[in-house]
């Protein structure tokens, strides 16, 4: 499933970001990279360890551990330290596949990357260019979205960024492991909650609310792994 998760961070929010990120030193991006990865990459990075990459890094925690959306969606155990790029001047960042795990820097921290997140901090109109292209299930999407907003799809898929020919692309990335790490069970659950949460809003006491939240809980209880 790839899903546009509006609103992740108010417009305050990115024009503070960007304040500080703009102002910030950049370097090269293939110091996060795998081996094949390396050699597609071309984009400048915050420094993992950077003070400012944790401090915005703690921000977008916050806001994610806020939207329901999220949550539903992504159903998170673990959530990577989110990293952030910026593409200019031609840069861009060839097909290749996400590393399957991933250990935070100087910790003994591990997340199994089963979904792929990228925060859009730039405003499509400000840069040419920049798709992140997915290869999904249902063909090729192409995503550039309003600053502020996120993208969630699964890490297990071929995905690029087209080249920045103007202006620049910042944005904020980072993985999450599920606690279902399936994507076909996680968008079954992410299906049902909808559901549920519709038949809750319009028929509130209907007695299939109850058994339906039952049904999720079960699933759910069948396919986590913590
Ligand atoms: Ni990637």
């Amino acid at each position: 499933m790839l899903l546009h998760i509006p609103n992740v961070l108010t417009r305050d929010q990115v024009v503070e970001c960007r304040r500080q990120l703009d102002a910030s030193n950049w370097i090269d991006g293939r110091v996060t990279a795998g081996h094949q990865s390396a050699k597609a990459k071309n984009n400048e990075q915050l420094p993992e360890d950077a003070p400012l990459a944790k401090q915005l890094g703690q921000l977008v925690l916050a806001a994610l551990e806020a939207h329901p959306l999220f949550i539903s969606a992504a159903l998170p155990h673990k959530i990577f330290p989110p990293l952030f790029n910026r593409y200019s001047g031609g840069q861009a960042f060839g097909v290749h596949v996400d590393n399957a795990i991933r250990q935070v820097r100087n910790t003994a921290h591990r997340v199994r990357t089963d979904i792929s997140a990228t925060l859009f901090l730039s405003a499509p109109e400000e840069y040419h260019g920049g798709e992140l292209v997915v290869e999904d299930t249902y063909g090729t999407q192409r995503v550039k979205l309003p600053a502020g907003d996120m993208v969630l799809y699964p890490a297990t898929s071929l995905h690029r960024v087209e080249a920045v020919t103007r202006g620049a692309r910042v944005a904020s990335f980072f993985w999450i492991q599920s606690m279902v790490r399936d994507d076909t069970q996680r968008t079954l659950l992410f299906d049902l909650d909808n559901a549920i949460q519709r038949v809750a809003r319009d028929v509130p006491q209907h007695p299939s609310v109850i058994q339906l939240t039952g049904v999720y809980h079960n699933l759910l209880r069948q396919w986590a792994d913590l």
